[in-house]
């Protein structure tokens, strides 16, 4: 087995650790990918909006999530809880020991290389991984690398490979916290590793949640779910928006309504309760027992009162997974729209999109008989609202 150890301070990670974890997992082959966060001497003071471990470590969780690749990433905690400074060679000590047998390999960026011989204990270093190093173009890795890789090799009997990756992303972390508290930077940080930034109003960024600007607030609904729910949430935001216009809705609002109406969804039950309880939203006794339902309620609740948007918004997503008698336009089109979105699959999903457009009313009712036979299907009982929103809309069109 190969496994890549990613060391650094991800203070902040990223797009060009992204990059390079992305490069190095291919190139080597790796089986498994590490980030490992590295600890903070306990003395050294940190500048105010400084992260805390657990936040480094959240942000790291974050960067290898974008990875889409949850069989090979992880990250490891080794460094935060190992008290003192945090020396690679007691790193790979202890990987050695959980990994027994596997090829180590360590990842590192073209400073990291050009300084290893000035580590501590570099010879325990090069005896327990290979050294994958990365720079920007093949010519530079030449010229800069030729001759550590010749010093490494003779002096420790180093392996070492050296890749190049176009597109490694030009800011150091110190550059990047500068930028962020001037307001920019975001342009290096994966959208979701800069939507957690915002949230925790790190690095000196003051974002009022509550005001945030189309972009942001993307980010801030991103930094909140897991990478694979990304594709299902933009597509949800596309479908909203053109269903909007299709049918004369503020494509804004739908908009804003699409990118929260899911940021809840990884939550604990526990978590949904809270927020719910913490917002006065009401719940009956089969949306207190299943977070499919839950996670409608408490995303509402956070888009209105901490994402500060509108009661049409909120309604929108507080109905979004059962519907409703008697709904709005709005809500209609939500619910559609995360129903049929472009990544949506199932044998129906033709015949609902092409509805969709048409009759939008024979559409939404589409939907909820669809779901109705899901439920029934799976022994589930029908949530009311739902059974509601198909007896009102099957009235109104007569049948
Ligand atoms: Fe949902
Ligand atoms: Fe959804």
């Amino acid at each position: 087995m190969k496994i890549g150890i990613y060391g650094g301070t991800f203070n902040p990670p990223h797009l060009g650790h992204l990059a390079a974890a992305r490069a190095a997992a291919a190139a080597l082959e790796l089986d498994q990918l590490i980030f490992v966060p590295a600890g903070t001497p306990p003395h050294k003071t940190m500048p105010a909006g400084s992260p805390t471990q657990a936040q480094r470590l959240e942000m790291s969780s974050i960067l290898a999530d974008q990875m889409l690749r949850p069989e090979l990433t992880q990250v490891w905690e080794e460094e935060l809880r190992r008290p003192g400074k945090s020396y690679t060679a007691d790193t790979l000590r202890q990987a050695a020991e959980r990994w027994p047998g596997a090829q180590l390999w360590l990842l590192m960026g073209t400073d990291m290389f050009l300084t290893l011989q000035d580590w501590h204990e570099p010879e325990t270093v090069l005896s327990l991984a290979g050294v994958c190093a990365f720079g920007r173009t093949h010519e530079d890795i030449q010229r800069q690398f030729a001759a550590q890789r010749e010093a490494l090799r003779r002096d420790f009997g180093a392996n070492i490979v050296t890749i190049s990756i176009p597109n490694l992303v030009e800011v150091s972390s110190t550059q990047l916290r500068a930028l962020l508290g001037q307001g920019g930077g975001r342009e290096y940080l994966p959208e979701a590793v800069y939507g957690y930034i915002l949230r925790e109003k790190l690095y000196g960024t003051h974002a009022d949640l509550s005001r945030l600007t189309i972009e942001d607030l993307r980010c801030v609904s991103y930094s909140m779910v897991k990478a694979k729910r990304l594709a299902h949430i933009k597509g949800t935001e596309e479908e909203a928006v053109r269903l909007a216009l299709r049918w004369g809705a503020d494509p804004e609002e739908l908009r804003r309504a699409a990118i929260l109406h899911d940021c809840t969804k990884y939550l604990t039950r526990q978590e949904h309760l809270d927020i719910c309880d913490r917002y006065g939203i009401v719940l009956d006794d089969m949306e207190r027992g299943a977070e499919k339902l839950l996670h409608a309620k408490s995303g509402a609740a956070l888009a209105r009162y901490v994402f500060g948007q509108s009661e049409t918004v909120f309604r929108a997503i507080l109905y979004h997974t059962t519907g409703r008698g008697n709904m709005t336009l709005p809500e209609k089109l939500l619910y559609l729209a995360d129903y049929m979105e472009p990544t949506r699959d199932f044998p129906e999903v033709g015949q609902l999109r092409r509805l969709a457009y048409e009759d939008l009313d024979r559409a939404v009712l589409m939907g909820a008989e669809l779901s109705i036979r899901e439920m029934m299907e799976r022994n589930r009982v029908v949530h009311p609202n739902t059974v509601e929103a198909e007896q009102t809309l099957r009235k109104g069109l007569g049948l």
